[in-house]
């Protein structure tokens, strides 16, 4: 190793307040089934912006590194699953959460949470991917299994200019499906269409008070929570399916049952933390049938670990558009 130490931003809870810093690391022995990875590219989730800030506390640890997202190469390794030289992935499973995450050079990575890059994805892709990459595949397939079917109308999709919102979109063109983006950005309107929305809707005061609404789309992916969920469960066709993925906008949700025993609505969650399938095969399936046409337009911005706070700020107003990487090399 040409190095001695490494940097890796970390979050502390040490003092009772959140502290953070950016710190220089010694390298250890790699501990048995873990392996050692020099990291490329990491992610900005909405996660991480709230672990980055203090907004909300995210680590459950007192002190961590943060990132919920790392793809690099194996440097070292004592797992019997991985080998030095292999092009790796972590993502979600814990990462930032309650193990080291990926907002850092260097990581010690326990293999049960290491993915192999399948092959038709590469370091930076799946980082334009990346949790929000991962938690949009398992919402769709999800939707799926229930029975989404494309002729029933179009899916909405909200918080459509973000990370989740803007590959679900994708993804969901890709397979065919008629699409609605839900945005509060009023110049988005490109940006949206060329990425695969069939038409888009200005996210306005919303009128909730009757308890059933007319029938405006067939299926959801929702990323905002509140009242803007209660509106969606009103307009769903029968037998559709919400996916509720995030609470960008309000993780309160008052509703009536009216809309699931007079409709067969389905409210569907996901949890890509605690996700339990086969993270392997769902990487395969971003990598083929999953995978977005546009991943260089979701993507556009490339930052360095010095640059996450600024950014994260950015994020939280809502007022970043697409997919953010961090470059470490
Ligand atoms: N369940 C899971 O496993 C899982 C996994 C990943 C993410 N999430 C959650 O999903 C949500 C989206 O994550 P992300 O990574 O896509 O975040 P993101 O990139 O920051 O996108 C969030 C989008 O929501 C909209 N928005 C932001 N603040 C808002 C507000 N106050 N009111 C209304 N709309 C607002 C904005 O889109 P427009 O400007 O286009 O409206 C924004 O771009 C977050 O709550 C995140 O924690 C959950």
């Amino acid at each position: 190793m040409s190095k001695n130490c490494y940097k890796s931003i970390r979050v502390s809870y040490a003092k009772g307040k959140h502290e953070l810093g950016i710190l220089e690391n010694n390298f250890r022995e790699v501990k048995e089934n873990e392996v050692l990875v020099r990291v490329k590219y990491s992610s900005l989730n909405y996660k991480d912006a709230l672990s980055i800030t203090g907004k909300t506390r995210i680590i459950r640890k007192e002190t961590l590194i943060p990132g919920l997202d790392l793809s690099g190469t194996v440097i070292q390794s004592n797992s019997k699953k991985f080998k030095k030289g292999e092009k790796v992935l972590a993502s979600g499973a814990g990462l930032g959460e309650f193990i080291d995450g990926g907002f850092t050079e260097y990581s010690y990575v326990p293999e049960d949470v290491l993915v192999r890059i399948p092959e038709s994805l590469n370091l930076i892709d799946t980082m334009r991917l990346g949790t929000a990459g991962f938690t949009a595949a398992i919402a769709i397939e999800k939707m799926i299994l229930n029975k989404q079917d494309k002729i029933s109308g179009p899916i909405l999709v909200t918080g459509a200019t973000g990370g989740v919102g803007s590959i679900s979109l994708s993804i969901l063109s890709k397979l065919g499906y008629e699409t609605i983006a839900l945005t509060r950005k009023k110049s988005s309107k490109k940006y949206l269409k060329s990425i695969g929305a069939s038409q888009i809707l200005q996210f306005e005061k919303i009128n909730n008070n009757k308890i059933l609404n007319t029938k405006l789309f067939s299926g959801a992916i929702d990323n905002i929570g509140g009242e803007v969920l209660d509106w969606i469960i009103k307009s769903t066709k029968d037998n559709g399916n919400i996916v509720s993925v995030g609470m960008a906008f309000d993780s309160k949700l008052e509703t009536t049952v009216f809309p699931f025993i007079m409709r067969g609505v389905n409210i569907l969650g996901i949890s890509s933390t605690n996700y339990i399938g086969n993270r392997q095969r769902i990487w395969e399936s971003l990598s083929k049938r999953y995978k977005p046409k546009n991943l260089n337009i979701i993507n556009k911005k490339s930052i360095s670990l010095s640059d996450i706070s600024k950014q994260s700020k950015n994020l939280l107003l809502g007022k970043n558009t697409g997919r953010i990487i961090i470059k470490m090399y």
